[in-house]
């Protein structure tokens, strides 16, 4: 059985296997209604559980339109609706769940909740998204960057802003994609040293120059996030802001990278924070694409999790 929990648990075989898949089934979607089921049906009476334990737009959405348009059905259930891990435990829910769904996706705080759901569930489980990782969203990303310009392999990525669960996915994928990836941000909120060592002791190259400017300047991709995540105490929020103000991702910054440079952002943006509009809805950014890949891979996810 496989579970689908993070770049750096995937072989990277099965990753270009994932990536190919989802460009081949939006390759086919071409001219359809945008709910129009595919000719291909894998998930024909199949039903997915897609538990959110924090808000989600793209993921909620993405998830369940993509389990509909394979021929699945889904059970959409917030952290309220279970017992999941008050009123009984995680392993216990995840035995149960297994007796009435073929697949479970996930998407909570505390990694350790994914985590025992894998260790007691008897079907696929799939992350989508923990304090620690987004790894689906990293891999839209990378589907995304190929699309447009190729081969992300000796590129030059760099991530501005907060070292949060997104840029930890983008360190994994770094290893598995070989390309460049450099931290712009403050030190008090680097990535998680383990998840860089991860990538310096394979080889990989991580580079850190808290000077955005410069450190964009050959850069291919540029990427940002919410300055304050879903997960992080909003009493900080005014700290945060002070750090991160001088890694704001605007025009200026945009000008000193490569003149071909894709601006990505997993979204929800907050406009004039941590991106500017005119980077958003500028010649350079290429979000609703990424947001809409994020349907496209993740069907290749779940088919590739049930040996599809
Ligand atoms: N990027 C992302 O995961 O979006 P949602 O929080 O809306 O699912």
């Amino acid at each position: 059985m496989r579970h689908f929990l993070d770049i750096h648990k995937t072989r990277v075989s099965d990753l270009r296997s994932i990536l190919d898949q989802a460009g081949q089934m939006k390759s086919c979607r071409t001219g359809r209604f945008r709910g129009a089921l595919d000719d291909v049906q894998p998930l024909d009476g199949s039903m997915v559980a897609l538990i959110f334990e924090k808000p989600s737009t793209r993921t909620r959405m993405s998830f369940d339109i993509g389990v509909r348009q394979m021929g699945g059905q889904t059970m959409v259930l917030s952290g309220n609706d279970l017992h999941l891990g008050h009123g009984e435990t995680i392993a216990d829910t995840a035995r149960v769940l297994s007796r009435y769904v073929d697949m479970i996706m996930v998407r909570t705080f505390d990694e350790s909740v994914l985590l025992e759901m894998v260790d007691y569930a008897t079907v696929p489980v799939i992350n989508g998204l923990t304090n620690r990782t987004h790894p689906c969203q990293i891999m839209a990303d990378i589907m995304t960057y190929e699309e447009h310009r190729g081969s992300i392999s000796g590129k030059k990525v760099v991530w501005a802003g907060d070292g949060n669960n997104v840029c930890a996915s983008y360190l994994h994928a770094a290893l598995a994609f070989g390309f460049d990836f450099v931290f712009s941000g403050p030190v008090e909120l680097s990535p998680e040293e383990e998840f860089v060592e991860l990538l310096l002791s394979n080889g990989g190259r991580y580079i850190v120059n808290d000077d955005l400017k410069t450190a964009v300047i050959g850069a291919d991709l540029v990427v940002s996030d919410t300055w304050v995540s879903m997960h992080d105490d909003q009493s900080s929020k005014e700290r945060r802001h002070n750090l991160l103000r001088s890694f704001q991702v605007n025009e200026e910054i945009i000008a000193h990278a490569n003149s071909e440079v894709l601006f990505m952002h997993c979204l929800p943006a907050h406009r004039g924070e941590e991106v500017t509009s005119g980077v958003m809805d500028g010649p350079h950014s290429v979000i609703w694409d990424e947001a809409e890949n994020r349907l496209h891979v993740q069907k290749a996810i779940m088919r590739w999790c049930l040996g599809q």
